[in-house]
Formats: structure tokens, sequence, C-alpha cells
């Protein structure tokens, strides 16, 4: 099965739609957790459920020479409740990073903070988690949602951003707005993580062919290596991660001067070659109970896995051998 999408057949791009629909299937999302049938195979993405499940997976990464960036799985939360509940899961997040001595550096969702409900009490749920972050020096990274979220996640990260410098956005590459953020964030001195998004968009907002976004992703990867406060290439792409080192040394551009990103249990062989190359590697460790729509947008992003998980469900369903984590 293909997993390039410029191929993609009918079926696969209908399968991958569906996936992402699924993700918003919020009661979907909490009958899965409680079935542990599927959590072998949740494993291969998600860190763990508690901070006990992943604190000795950041300390195995930083000795594996791995930076690192927590998310506290989490979105869309409909109370004020939540919201600050998953802004009190943060704050925990970042004082046991500090007492254990890893890297502070953690990535979250405005939805997770309640930009779903109302945008002040966003802003302050948000603002809870920068004055801790400000306070333990930690890096803050505000992820990026669907496109209508965009302008407000813009927007907010902007506002609060006195409040701790150390922090910064994504941009989505397949967005056609994209280039005119990139270059408004690099005229602003923004630390951008750049991905090529991981929603379903309409055709009239995102470029959907594979090598349109990867040439979209090329050049505005340029722009921010070139102009940009050390960006963050986040891809698993490996001929476009190979592209742009190579553009890079061509310019003479250090490579400390940016750093690849990718997502736990995804490309490892990727992320070991290029740490042994002497390349700047951070892991995106997701953790928490919350995992089922992050879990769903994997699955969408390679037919493969589809694949992978039915035949672990019959594996498991006939009792056979169990897949690894
Ligand atoms: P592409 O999809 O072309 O994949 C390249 C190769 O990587 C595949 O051939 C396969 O080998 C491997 N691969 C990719 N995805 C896989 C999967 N799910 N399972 C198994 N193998 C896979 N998106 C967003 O909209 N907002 C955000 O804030 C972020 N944040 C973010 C942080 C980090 C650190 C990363 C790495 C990614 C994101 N993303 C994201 C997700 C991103 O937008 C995108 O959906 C995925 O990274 C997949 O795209 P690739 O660039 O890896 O390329």
């Amino acid at each position: 099965m293909s997993t390039s999408r410029a191929h993609e057949s009918v079926p696969e791009r209908a399968l991958r739609a569906t996936f992402i629909w699924l993700s918003h299937r919020r009661a979907l999302g909490r009958l899965s957790t409680r079935i542990p049938i599927t959590r072998p195979m949740v494993r291969r993405f998600i860190a763990g459920e508690s901070l006990d499940d992943v604190l000795p997976v950041l300390e195995q990464l930083r000795d594996g020479r791995y930076l690192t960036t927590v998310d506290v799985l989490g979105e869309s939360v409909d109370s004020a409740a939540a919201a600050g509940a998953a802004a009190g899961r943060y704050e925990s997040t970042l004082d046991a990073l500090a007492a254990r001595g890893l890297e502070r550096n953690v990535s979250l969702k405005l939805t997770q903070m309640g930009l779903d409900i109302d945008r002040d009490l966003c802003r302050a749920t948000v603002a809870r988690v920068f004055r801790r972050a400000a306070e333990q020096g930690a890096f803050v990274r505000v992820d990026m949602e669907d496109h209508t979220k965009t302008d407000a996640t813009l927007d907010l990260w902007r506002e609060l951003r006195p409040l701790n410098p150390n922090s910064g956005v994504v941009i989505q590459a397949a967005l056609r707005r994209s280039p005119g953020d990139v270059e408004a964030l690099i005229a602003e001195g923004a630390r951008v993580r750049l991905c090529k998004g991981a929603y379903n968009e309409p055709a009239s907002i995102a470029l959907r062919e594979r090598e349109a976004i990867s040439a979209a992703y090329e050049a505005q990867a340029r722009r921010l290596i070139a102009d940009g406060a050390y960006p963050a290439l986040a891809t698993h792409d490996g001929r476009l991660i190979g592209r742009l080192i190579r553009w890079a040394e061509g310019e003479g551009i250090a490579r400390d001067r940016y750093e690849f990103q990718m997502l736990h249990g995804i490309r490892r062989d990727l992320q070991a070659q290029l740490v042994e190359r002497g390349y700047r590697v951070r892991v995106y460790v997701p953790y928490g109970t919350e995992w089922y729509p992050y879990f769903m947008r994997r699955l969408a992003e390679r037919p493969a896995n589809v694949t992978f998980m039915l035949r672990s469900l019959a594996q498991e369903g006939t009792g056979g051998s169990r897949p690894r984590g």
C-alpha cells in the first residue's frame, strides 16, 4: 500500500478522511480508553499514561543524546474545569522535569486550554502554564490545530509571549497562507516549528498533494533556516531532510542553527542516524490518558498503520502473539 499522498487511491484518501473524522468523535475516545485491548498498539505512539511512565522514557532519550518535548495529551475540552485541570497537569509536568533534572520543554494545544469555550478563559489558562514555565526556565511550544484555529493561535501566542519569551508556535507548510505567516514570524524573531499539517483541510485552504506539500515545506524551511530564530524542522520525510541538509551545508549554515523534530515511535532509525551525524533531534513525547485523537491522526497519516492495527486486533482476538509496544 502506497504511503504517498500523490499516489493515494480514492479508498486511501477516504480512509485518511475517516480517521481524521473519527479523531473528533469524543464518545469513541472515552470508550476506547476503557478498552485495554487497544493499549499495546497505542503504546507505539504514546509514551505512557502517567508522569511515572513518561519520566524514564525521557531519561532514556536524554542518555541517547536526543532532545525532548513533552505533550500532556488532551484537546477540545468543553468545560472550564477541564481546561484548568489540563493546565494543572502541565504545571506538575514542568515541576517534575525540573526536579528530575530533565530538559524543560513542553508542547500544548489551545483547545486543551479552553479555546473552544472562551478565548479569555483560554488566555488565562495558558498564562498559568507560561508563568510556571518562565519560573522553571522552560520552553513552551503552542501546537497548531486545524485551520479554524490558526489566527487565534498566532494571536494568543503573540499576546502571551511577553510572559515567557522562551516560547514558540507551529506553522503547517501545507496551508496556502503559510508563506506569509513564515515571513511575518521571521520578522518578529519568533521560534517556529514547521510541520506539514496533520488535519484534513479543504483544497481552498491547503495543498493536498504530497509533492506540492513537500515543495512548499522545503521553500518555507529554507526561509526559516536562512533567517529564522533557531527553527524546528518537524518531519519524518527522509528525502526532504536530505535535501534541506544539503542546501544548508551548501549555504555554510551551521548545524546548531536549527533542529529536527520527530514524533515518539516514528522513524527511530532516521532519528538515530541524524544524531549520529551530529544533528540536533528533538523527540515529541506524548503521554496521558486522553490519547485517542492524537492516535487517530497517527493512523490517518499512514494507511499501513491501519493494516497493522487490524492485524493486531485479529491476533489479540484469537489469543495470538502481541505486537511490540
Ligand atoms: P510524511 O507524511 O510524508 O511521512 C514521511 C515518512 O514518515 C512516511 O513515509 C513514514 O515512513 C513516516 N511516517 C509519517 N507519519 C507516520 C505515522 N503516523 N506512522 C508511521 N510512520 C509515519 N501537525 C500539526 O498539524 N500541528 C502540529 O502542531 C504538529 N506538531 C508536530 C510536531 C512534531 C515534532 C512532528 C514530527 C509532527 C507534528 N505534526 C503536527 C504532524 C505533521 O503535521 C505531520 O502530520 C506528520 O509529521 C507526518 O508528516 P511527515 O512530515 O512526517 O511526512
